[in-house]
């Protein structure tokens, strides 16, 4: 018994990787897993789009000599020369023997650095280039810097697939390869998820994206991605859209997300008054200790928050590590989020409060105020945490339409 292909359209057939067990993806904590799809296409150029992440070779070649024998593909397309969909191909190349491996202009380059010579030469491909198949037609549409300056989409334009590599994925492991087969709220949690940890930096290139895809008039029966399911359900991927609109656009909602770490509970402790400020204030507040949550469980948060608060105590003369490994990772990806605040503890000479407003500055978020104690906070201290609790709210009602 063999892994098989999963046929998504006739002569069309899913033989990517589910890898279960993954739950660091380059520093994104990928709580559900990922899948890596590549797609095997059955024409008189049999062709295959994308490849796996090291170490799952197997199989995808397991899967795609269920349909046909793997030395008779022709092409191999690469949409995305990251790792985790070209990672395989000096391998795949090795068993294939293709005729052809296409890239698009910046895509050969960054295969010729990542991979140096992948045992075939790589044809370019330019943005609107069309490639025949036999009876069907491969389009090519450059999406410089989504996310990376290789990624390109190929579009399969008798069958109306557009194959996204990254765009429009999540990481989500599941049985299921259909969107129809998974419930729409886990689904947009986790693309959501995916759009705040990959996307957000390149947020301006969706937009003009979303305007290119438009104007090309496609008509789309399925997109299919290079991580999680595929999107059949047109309405669902209409509202994927959307949401990516809204997401690029940083369309924020009245929250404010409260991001610490305590040594001795005292930075804990402020956090809860401030949060029961700004939830008394009429905004939502969304509470990360980073003892309990990851740098990017703090990013998945921020998508659509107007506020960030940031407590640290200082340990050593510094913020405590764990706010400087999450500060760095949301500056990165440069969120804008309008209205900062900052507080911690201290025991004798407390920079942290000086240090995370550096950090909030460089991430033009205003910091409203603060608030800072020695060791641990007295009623009065309390008090003032809630106040800034409340100040940071009507600071977000201002900025947000109800
Ligand atoms: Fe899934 Fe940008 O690689």
């Amino acid at each position: 018994m063999t892994l098989t292909a999963i046929p998504i359209a006739p002569d069309i057939y899913w033989v990517g990787a589910i890898d279960w067990a993954v739950r660091n993806f380059h520093g994104y904590t990928t709580h559900r897993g990922t899948t890596y799809n590549a797609y095997l296409i059955i024409d008189e150029k049999i062709t295959l789009i994308d490849t796996v992440k090291k170490g799952f070779e197997r199989e995808l070649l397991e899967r795609a000599a269920s349909v046909v024998d793997p030395a008779m593909i022709d092409h191999i397309i690469s949409n995305h020369s990251e790792p985790d969909h070209s990672g395989t191909l000096r391998e795949v190349v090795a068993a294939v023997k293709p005729e052809k491996v296409f890239a698009s202009v910046m895509g050969q380059k960054a295969l010729a650095r990542h991979f140096g010579d992948i045992g075939c030469p790589v044809t370019a491909v330019k943005d609107g280039e069309r490639l025949s198949l036999g009876r069907r037609t491969a389009a090519f549409m450059e999406t410089r810097m989504l996310h990376w300056p290789d990624s390109m989409f190929t579009y399969l334009v008798e069958d109306r697939i557009l194959f996204s590599q990254d765009a429009f994925g999540m990481h989500l492991a599941t049985a299921e390869r259909f969107d129809d087969e998974l419930p729409w709220d886990l689904l947009e949690r986790m693309s959501s998820d995916y759009y705040a940890n990959i996307i957000t930096l390149y947020s301006p290139h969706v937009a003009k994206l979303l305007e290119k895809v438009a104007a090309a008039g496609l008509s789309l029966s399925m997109v299919a991605p290079d991580h999680g399911p595929i999107w059949r359900d047109m309405t669902r991927f209409e509202q994927v859209v959307e949401n990516y609109r809204n997401w690029s656009a940083r369309k924020l909602a009245r929250k404010a997300v409260v991001l610490y770490d305590t040594m001795w509970h005292a930075t804990e402790k402020m956090a809860r008054y401030i949060a029961d400020g700004i939830a008394a204030g009429g905004v939502k507040a969304e509470v990360m200790p980073l003892g309990s949550c990851s740098r990017s469980d703090v990013a998945s948060m921020m998508i659509d928050a107007a506020a960030l608060v940031a407590g640290s105590p200082t340990l050593n003369n510094n913020v405590y590590p764990s706010l400087a490994d999450a500060l760095t990772y949301l500056r990165g990806l440069k969120f804008r989020t309008p209205v900062g605040a900052v507080f911690g503890s201290y025991g004798w000479s407390g920079e942290g409060n000086a240090q995370l407003k550096e950090y909030l500055a460089s991430m033009n978020c205003e910091v409203v105020g603060e608030v800072k104690t020695q060791y641990a906070p007295d009623a009065g201290t309390l008090a003032a945490c809630r106040e800034l609790g409340l100040k940071v709210a009507a600071k977000v009602k201002e900025l947000v339409p109800e």
